[in-house]
């Protein structure tokens, strides 16, 4: 008789390692890229830029859900079993969707982690902060996804969070550091600031929006804390490694990035270089 008892119970994962996925609608995920190398610099990265259908800040939910989930479905077919979206309105409006319908139907193994959870337990995690200040698109704004995160891990923070539409703009057309730029940053710093003016802590809700750092802290009281989240973004994304060994097995360790776009490859470089500070080489790619 066969004892089941003896019968391991480990996980099999068959496929071979794959690069981690790094999805954003457009240039904003270089900056999570960058924080995610930074710590984890021994990985090969597989960055997807869907810069023909950007932004996605105003567009609706079903369709930041559709065109994110052909791109995550493009990067698993080029290998990914772990694809972050770092892009926040993605986060907002198409991760759990994908994590809780899509995933278990295709594939249970491979994963898709955002970065709306990553930033909410920082600022939850630190006692100083108790009047926080979101500053996002406008559809990650519309989705409230960050008041209803910090509201689960910690209902005591009050929450206040203003749209932006005009940043991600300004940064696309090479504007962010120009005189022109003070004007709209100072505005939406103003606007937070009048609706609560006790915020001891901004979260750029944005990942276009740390280009942007020195304006902001230009125009922000001393004191606020302006929190970016790439470096943050690497240190959860290391903390989930080590914390899933069956998935680390998964990642090849290479130390190489290939940039993929689904805009033309010239146009993205250029750009890119203004969030990567060294120039790059793209392709272009179709996520239909
Ligand atoms: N990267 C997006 C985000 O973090 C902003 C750009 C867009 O609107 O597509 O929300």
């Amino acid at each position: 008789m066969i004892r089941l008892t003896n019968i391991t119970r480990t996980p099999v994962f068959p496929e071979a390692p794959g690069r981690i996925g790094v999805f954003d609608s457009g240039y904003g995920g270089l900056t999570i890229l960058n924080g995610i190398r930074r710590h984890l610099p021994e990985y090969d990265y597989l960055y997807l830029g869907d810069n023909a259908r950007a932004p996605y800040g105003s567009r609706s939910f079903d369709l930041v859900y559709r065109f994110t989930f052909e791109a995550v479905k493009t990067l698993f077919r080029h290998g990914c079993h772990l694809v972050i979206l770092a892009c926040n309105t993605a986060s907002a409006k198409a991760l759990r969707t994908i994590q809780q319908n899509d995933l278990p139907r295709m594939d249970a193994h491979r994963r898709v982690l955002g970065v709306i959870r990553p930033t909410v337990e920082e600022i939850t995690c630190s006692p100083s902060t108790s009047h926080v200040g979101i500053l996002a698109t406008p559809g990650t704004v519309q989705s409230r996804s960050y008041s209803l995160e910090i509201e689960k891990l910690d209902p005591g923070i009050n929450v206040t969070e203003v749209a932006c539409p005009l940043w991600v703009p300004l940064i696309e057309n090479n504007e962010a550091h120009s005189p022109g730029a003070d004007y709209f940053v100072k505005k939406y710093i103003d606007i937070l600031l009048d609706r609560d003016p006790e915020i001891d802590t901004i979260i750029l809700g944005c990942t276009h929006y740390p280009i942007l750092m020195d304006k902001i802290r230009q125009f922000t009281p001393e004191g606020i804390r302006i929190i970016a989240q790439g470096d943050l973004v690497g240190r959860s994304l290391a903390d989930y490694l080590t914390r899933h060994p069956e998935m680390e097995r998964l990642c090849s360790k290479g130390g190489s990035v290939e940039f993929l776009t689904t805009e033309n490859e010239e146009k993205f470089n250029a750009l890119a270089e203004l969030f990567l500070h060294h120039p790059i080489s793209s392709s272009h790619i179709e996520i239909l």
